[in-house]
């Protein structure tokens, strides 16, 4: 299991305003926005790059540009959608797939209700949700996408609790996770501690 934890002064400093309760969803969009970029960059740090010839105003150099292996970024719905645009604006030729899963507010238990993806075999896939508390949405949309062909998938979160952490490693070992806290626990509502509350909730003013 590799789990990456963003160390960046932004990064404490956007995910402090983020967990703040005053904080208003204008406000917490941009932040998800701002902090999900981050993520993109840090989760991206190794794709393929392939040399080109170029002339600068002075010189000719040999310079690097992506390969052509277009990304694939899944966001899981609703609150996933939050960290897509940051993806979509840097890396032009993304595509987008979607999986919409919603937890049981009883049970904790995610329920499948949608799922669209483009093909996934030999792309690089980023599964995005900014919540891994159970960890049982982001097992689920793992699943999916393997099925559906991905062998590179990845988790990029903005909160994750040691539990979620543990059960993708059960059931997909050696998935890596990039994200921009690693919380204490989960409370009896398996809900992050400290955590920042629902996010979609705060996202979507709901
Ligand atoms: C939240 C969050 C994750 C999930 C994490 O979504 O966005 O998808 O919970 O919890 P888990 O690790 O225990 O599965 P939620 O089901 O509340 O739906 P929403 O995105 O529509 O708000
Ligand atoms: N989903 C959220 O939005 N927040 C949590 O703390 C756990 C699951």
């Amino acid at each position: 299991m590799s789990v990456h934890v963003l160390e960046h002064p932004l990064a404490a400093h956007i995910l402090t305003h983020l967990r703040d309760k005053t904080t208003k969803p204008a406000t917490f969009r941009t932040l998800a926005y701002q902090l999900s970029l981050l993520l993109a960059i840090e989760a991206t740090r190794d794709i393929e790059v392939e040399t080109k010839m170029i002339e600068t105003p002075l010189e000719p150099m040999e310079s690097h540009v992506l390969a052509h292996q277009p990304l694939v970024v899944v966001p899981i719905l609703r609150a996933g959608l939050g960290m897509v645009q940051p993806f979509t604006d840097i890396f032009p030729d993304v595509s987008v797939g979607y999986v919409g899963l919603e937890r049981d507010h009883e049970t904790a238990q995610a329920r499948s209700y949608y799922c669209k993806l483009p093909p996934l075999a030999g792309r690089h896939v980023f599964i995005v949700d900014p919540m891994l508390a159970t960890g049982g949405s982001a097992v689920q949309a793992l699943t999916v996408v393997k099925q559906h062909g991905a062998t590179d998938a990845r988790l990029v979160c903005i909160v994750s609790a040691p539990e979620g952490v543990a059960d993708v490693e059960k059931y997909h070992p050696g998935t890596t996770i990039h994200t921009a806290a690693l919380d204490r626990e989960l409370n009896v509502r398996k809900y992050i501690l400290p955590g920042l509350g629902d996010f979609g909730d705060r996202l979507y003013g709901t």
